[in-house]
């Protein structure tokens, strides 16, 4: 087996560790013999689905601490608690994307974070992003970039990870195929395409910024293994695999357009509808544009330019799936 081991053990506060990346992110540094305090919500998990037990068996090896990230005062007390660490690595994220909570955690938390963390003497901070913020549309992408500027211009180090698309995002379809259901598609099915990459070896790739060197003060994208595939690849395997004859069923984007401007209307009246339409803007988004490094110059997506990490292919994971070797944790972000 591969050595992980740090040359460089170091203590670590790692914030989101109850969410997908998170875990993986914790036990990564774990492995390589960090010092890892995990700094969480009493009540975690999806829906608060965790209580203080659940989040100590998710992340074994670490040091669990409790309170509020949004609070200042609880991050000085309850996660630094006036004790040094070298380094933050943050996995938080809104768990809805929806702008209140976008700009409440993905910002606001983090800026109240980095002041803690300076104060606590660390020296990197190692923060989860995402690779669509490269064409901001959304709320939540303004937040996430407002963060990253202020960490960026903070004078600690950073490595800024944009990740592309994650398993847990490509797999809500795997029921419906094999239930001999159709498998949805925008369009052609051809309007996207994504190197995804999965929740173990993103985990690596973050905890390995703390030792390597040229991962620091870099905005890093990154996507996993192999090349990149739209959402009618992933049908067409999954049918493969379920030993079932391919079946799609086309939506078309503008009914996604309908559906934007109705809850737009009708949330000037009944706000939860607003948050409704947000929603609905981020899965137009992503219906629509790639996981891909975005060609500045062409303004194209581009595959080549996208690096890649780790050894797990989503179709394997569809095999796993299909074969009740792996579940996966869908969340608040799903589309379909
Ligand atoms: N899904 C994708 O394909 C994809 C692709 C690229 C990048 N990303 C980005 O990756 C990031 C992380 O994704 P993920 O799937 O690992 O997220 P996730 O599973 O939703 O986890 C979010 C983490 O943030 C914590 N959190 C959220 N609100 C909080 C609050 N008010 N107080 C304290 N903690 C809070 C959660 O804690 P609790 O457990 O207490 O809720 C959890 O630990 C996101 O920024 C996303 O934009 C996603």
């Amino acid at each position: 087996m591969k050595d992980t081991s740090s040359p460089h053990p170091r203590r670590v506060l790692v914030l989101g560790a109850t969410g997908t990346i998170g875990r993986a992110a914790a036990r990564a540094l774990v492995q390589r013999g960090h010092d890892v305090t995990c700094f969480v919500r009493p009540r975690a998990g999806v829906s608060g689905a965790l209580n203080a037990d659940d989040s100590a068996r998710l992340l074994p090896g670490a040091a669990l601490r409790f309170g509020d990230v949004c609070d200042p005062a609880s991050l000085a007390r309850d996660a630094f608690a006036g004790e040094r660490f070298d380094a933050l690595v943050s996995c938080l994220a809104s768990r809805t994307g929806a702008p209140k909570d976008a700009w409440a955690i993905d910002h606001l938390a983090h800026v109240h974070a980095l002041a803690a963390a300076k104060q606590a003497g660390v020296s990197h901070m190692v923060l989860l992003s995402a690779i669509c913020v490269q064409k901001p549309l959304l709320a939540f992408q303004h937040a996430k970039l407002a963060f990253e500027r202020e960490l960026m211009q903070s004078g600690m180090d950073y490595s800024i990870v944009r990740p592309t698309a994650f398993f847990k995002s490509l797999s809500g379809q795997v029921e419906r195929v094999r239930s001999g259901k159709p498998f949805l598609i925008f369009g052609d099915g051809q309007l996207t395409a994504c190197k995804p990459i999965s929740d173990a070896d993103l985990g690596d790739y973050l905890a390995d910024c703390l030792d390597q060197g040229d991962r620091r003060n870099r905005v890093l994208p990154i996507g996993g293994p192999g090349d990149a595939i739209t959402p009618r690849q992933q049908g067409e395997h999954l049918f493969a695999l379920a030993g079932r004859e391919p079946k799609f069923k086309h939506v078309p984007v503008a009914l996604l357009d309908v559906i934007i401007k109705t809850l737009g209307v009708m949330g000037r009246v009944l706000p939860p509808l607003a948050a409704k339409a947000e929603l609905a803007r981020i899965g137009r988004y992503y219906a629509t544009e790639s996981m891909l490094v975005l060609n500045p110059d062409t303004g194209r997506y581009d595959a080549d330019a996208t690096p890649s990490t780790g050894r797990q292919t989503l179709f394997e994971h569809y095999a796993d799936l299909l074969q009740g070797r792996a579940a996966t944790e869908r969340g608040d972000h799903a589309v379909f």
